[in-house]
């Protein structure tokens, strides 16, 4: 067992290794020391995969969880008002999360085209290899998505593979590849007809609806309203629903924040795609107490705020310790104990997907439903080498669990330690 460990632990520092030689656009602010770790943990910089004057696409590709856990890389669309993100399918399992505007999306689900509105807070699932388009059909609202991509199914190449149906030459059509004799008998139409069809397209992956270069057949379609667009596909199956998490009452409530998680039991698609989300608001200064993911890796997005994250080694040495702002992501490996606190002027919300869609029970360290007070009071000063009267003394001194106020005492701390004062 010992020996097992201390092999994950080899296989983990070298991946570490890797992950930092890919190098960072360290952006962050530096502390004078202890700054060499900070960043293991701050996913890099996003990158833009797609973009056109109408929307844009950007991917936050991570290295690090692939060792022993799945690897989740981070997208985020931005579509204009009255546009459309053309018929696609990718190699990859996206969930999505619409965290600003309204969504219309379209997906070719059991053989039938079914169409879902999304809006802010829902969350929605699209199997790897499943025909889907994005509309924003919102006059004045632009569209923003956070969703999660899921390589696993992949073909490995690049961070995911998009395959765009639309007829044109930018994006490519799949169907350009066949040449147009084959699609001229595979359509039944004269070749002329075929190469006239591929060629309008050429706006790119996400386009305008009102553009007058319409001629698109999607376009046209899409420009419908929804009532008339879907008398032209079977209304007999029902898209698959989607799952708002505002509207779940939180997992976890007290004067200083929230928690809230959403699982497999609770969302259905999240289970086939071994997934879980969560959304976490701190109040300003408050801290999310130290503690562990049992069961799995998580990825997150800070959505509003900022604040400070502290992750742990399995040593007990500090492995990060940094700023996050608005847009900011971060990971953390599955056992490693970390923490959040929110920073004094403001509050931390932050977005997370999660490798697994169980109940994720995290463990808290400190606090009054810590792990600590679990064990037996006993065992417990034998393993600090203390009197049982101090230990209790330590663990009963902090009365609220999981999300705990801003302490007078950390004011000192901060004095001291000016690196993080925000
Ligand atoms: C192809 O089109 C022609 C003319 O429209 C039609 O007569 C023929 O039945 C079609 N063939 C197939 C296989 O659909
Ligand atoms: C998050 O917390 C802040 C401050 O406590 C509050 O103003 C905000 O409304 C909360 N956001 C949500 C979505 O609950
Ligand atoms: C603890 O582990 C980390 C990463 O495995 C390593 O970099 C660090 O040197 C270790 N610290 C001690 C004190 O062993």
């Amino acid at each position: 067992m010992g020996k097992r460990l201390w092999l994950l632990l080899v296989v983990l520092v070298l991946g570490y290794g890797a992950t930092m030689a890919i190098g960072f656009k360290g952006e962050k602010p530096k502390s004078g020391e202890g700054d060499v770790k900070q960043e293991w943990f701050l996913l890099p910089n996003s990158e833009s995969v797609i973009k056109t004057d109408a929307g844009e696409m950007r991917v936050v590709r991570s290295h690090g969880g692939r060792i022993f856990e799945k690897l989740l890389h981070i997208g985020f669309i931005k579509m204009e008002p009255r546009t459309l993100f053309l018929p696609l399918y990718l190699d990859s399992n996206l969930i999505l999360f619409i965290h600003a505007g309204q969504a219309t999306v379209g997906l070719i689900y059991k053989d039938h085209m079914v169409e879902r509105e999304l809006k802010n807070g829902d969350v929605y699932q699209i199997p790897a290899g499943s025909t889907f388009y994005i509309l924003n059909t919102e006059e004045s609202q632009r569209l923003h998505i956070i969703c999660s991509i899921d390589p696993s199914e992949s073909l490995n190449m690049g961070t995911f593979q998009p395959f765009f149906i639309g007829e044109g030459t930018y994006p490519t059509s799949v169907l350009a590849g066949f040449g147009s004799e084959t699609l001229s008998t595979a359509f039944n139409v004269s070749a002329s007809k075929v190469s006239g069809i591929l060629r309008k397209q050429q706006e790119g992956p996400i386009v305008y609806l009102t553009h007058s270069h319409g001629s698109s057949i999607w376009t046209k379609f899409l420009l419908l309203e929804q009532q008339d667009r879907l008398k032209h596909v079977k209304r007999m199956h029902k898209a698959p629903k989607s799952y708002n998490i505002y509207k779940k009452s939180p997992d976890f409530k007290n004067n200083y924040g929230w928690r809230t998680e959403v699982d497999g039991s609770e969302y259905k698609p999240l289970k086939n795609a071994g997934i879980g989300i969560f959304l976490v608001n701190l109040t300003a200064g408050s801290m999310l107490a130290p503690h562990l993911n049992p069961r799995a890796t998580e990825y997150s997005i800070v959505l509003r705020g900022s604040g400070r994250v502290q992750v742990v080694y399995p040593n007990g040495t500090l492995a990060m310790d940094t700023y996050a702002k608005e847009g900011d992501m971060f990971w953390v490996p599955r056992y490693f104990p970390f923490c959040q606190i929110a920073s004094k002027s403001e509050p931390f919300k932050f977005l997370g997907f999660t490798t697994s869609s169980h109940k994720n029970r995290p463990q808290f360290l400190v606090g009054a439903n810590s792990l600590l007070h679990t064990l037996n009071n006993l065992e417990l000063a034998d393993a600090f080498g203390v009197s049982k009267k101090r230990i209790r003394r330590l663990i009963n001194a902090q009365h609220e669990s999981v999300i705990l106020p801003l302490s007078s005492l950390t004011d000192d701390d901060d004095k001291k330690n000016k690196v993080f004062a925000f």
